[in-house]
């Protein structure tokens, strides 16, 4: 589901490393952050694993029929370099001084875009210096695509990281088709304009021919913004920008709806997931959260409406138990820190006021799950609690009703997550509104079996109909139908 950010230098080092090189030029390039594998060590040693997730299998996937290369960021510099390739696709390796770790990483992109880009949720910071490692950044990985791509070949580019490397690609490689997608929110108008370089990231991103968001709300947001504060003109879905045509539209973002029924109906998952039961007292009812750990998941607001349900009676200690996997992520940025420390606050709190000896109400795991073991958790979850703040999408919501297979389990899901779009079997809440969350969450505990069964029905088949591979290939397709 998710990659953790690791500090690029370990004690002693001292220099970026080289990276990978292949001189093949590539016809399709995908260019991420960071690159699908990443570097773990545990007491069988040390290596490089692909990264979980379904986005990895599909992307891989469409490279591997292309003759691709992915170029990303290793996470670190502290071992050794990547593999030159990744089944049978090449890689190639962008390096990120400790410094530009400090100003473009956990600066710029994770602390001035990442929050604005979420409602505000925390203030944004704004410095000069962190704008000048994100344009010195953007412009390593602009010319690294120059250097790799094919004549006429296709460059797909993903999310905030990289905002700026579409129109710096199009001045290196006039000759190649460009695609960016935005994996995050695009925000309303009042709040990027708070950005002192609003106008250098439109113009960043109107590089591409085509530009890709999770929903059409994200899409509209920016085309609009981009009527307003740049010469281009046209609608929010087709715009006119220097002599050439952008198309702008939504790509909602999917699962490996296959493979996630195929886990969710492994004998050995399944047989782990009652034994999860087991371990937790084979409670009546088993609530889960899931999320990295980040302060626009909403995490301590539905622990809090969770807790006040135990003080108030909706819920019974023994009858009803709460799980929540919170995956460490950018462990070193002061803010997520602090999420930590208040997160584990709360938790505490709401064992100390309601559980028993033996018997605590809220089962609290900050760790980084084999996906064979989150799968086991959702078969093991009666009501799955996805209540973030702002979500780009949210995966975790569809991974947990491609797992119900039997249509059994309940949804309670953000208005402000993508997914909501989609997912409208779910109990919908607004995690602003604590008693909306409470509400919602005693009407799903409550749900009978038949309006369970409807609900999660409804949401399979949408998921269903479209998976991350048909993600990939639609925004591919409707690339190479862009004019040129
Ligand atoms: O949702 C945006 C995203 O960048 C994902 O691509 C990634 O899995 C997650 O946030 C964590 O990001 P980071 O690369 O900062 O660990």
């Amino acid at each position: 589901m998710v990659q953790q950010a690791n500090r690029p230098d370990g004690p002693g080092a001292t220099k970026a490393r080289s990276s990978t090189r292949d001189t093949a030029k590539a016809d399709l390039v995908v260019v991420a952050n960071r690159l699908p594998v990443q570097h773990t060590s545990n007491q069988e040693g040390e290596e490089w694993r692909p990264s979980p997730g379904g986005l990895v299998s599909a992307l891989t996937s469409v490279l591997q029929n292309r003759n691709g290369l992915w170029i990303g960021w290793a996470g670190t510099s502290e071992h050794e370099a990547p593999p030159a390739s990744y089944e049978g696709i090449r890689l190639r390796a962008i390096d990120i001084t400790n410094e530009e770790y400090e100003n473009f990483y956990l600066g710029f992109s994770n602390a001035t875009l990442w929050p604005l880009y979420h409602d505000a949720i925390r203030a944004p910071t704004f410095h000069r210096h962190w704008w000048q490692s994100y344009i010195k950044v953007n412009l390593r990985y602009a010319t690294a695509v120059a250097d790799s791509v094919a004549p006429g070949g296709t460059v797909w580019i993903h999310d905030y990281q990289l905002q700026l490397v579409p129109r710096m690609l199009r001045e290196l490689r006039p000759d190649v088709r460009i695609g960016f997608f935005l994996h995050i929110p695009f925000p309303p108008i009042e709040l990027f304009m708070q950005l002192p370089w609003r106008r250098e990231i439109l113009a960043g991103l109107l590089g591409a021919d085509l530009i890709g968001f999770q929903v059409p709300h994200a899409a509209s947001n920016f085309s609009r913004m981009v009527r307003r504060q740049s010469a281009a003109t046209g609608t929010d879905s087709l715009l006119h920008y220097e002599g050439r045509t952008i198309r702008i539209g939504a790509f909602p973002i999917s699962v490996d709806c296959e493979q996630i029924v195929k886990l969710a109906r492994d004998p050995d998952i399944r047989a782990r997931s009652v034994e999860i039961r087991k371990d937790l007292g084979n409670p009546e009812v088993v609530l889960l959260g899931v999320d990295r750990l980040d302060y626009t998941k909403g995490i301590q607001q539905r622990i809090k409406a969770v807790a006040e349900m135990f003080q108030d009676g909706s819920l019974a200690t023994g009858k009803h138990v709460m799980v929540q996997v919170a995956v460490p992520s950018r462990e070193t940025d002061a803010h997520y820190e602090r999420e930590r420390h208040n997160l584990e606050q709360v938790v505490s709190e709401m064992n100390g006021e309601n559980g028993h000896v033996g018997m605590p109400v809220i089962h609290y795991l900050h760790q980084n799950l084999p996906f064979d073991e989150l799968v086991a958790l959702y078969l093991a979850a009666d009501v799955m609690l996805v209540t973030p703040f702002r979500d780009g999408m949210n995966l975790v919501a569809k991974e947990y009703v491609m797992c119900r297979t039997d249509l059994t389990g309940r949804l309670v899901l953000s208005e402000f997550a993508g997914a909501a779009a989609e997912l409208r079997g779910a109990f919908m809440v607004n995690p602003h509104d604590l008693e909306g969350v409470k509400e919602a969450i005693r009407l799903a505990v409550n749900a009978g079996p038949k309006e369970a069964r409807d609900r999660m029905s409804r949401m399979r088949r949408k998921t269903y109909r479209r998976d991350v591979y048909d993600w990939a290939e639609s925004f591919l397709l409707a690339l190479q139908q862009t004019s040129m």
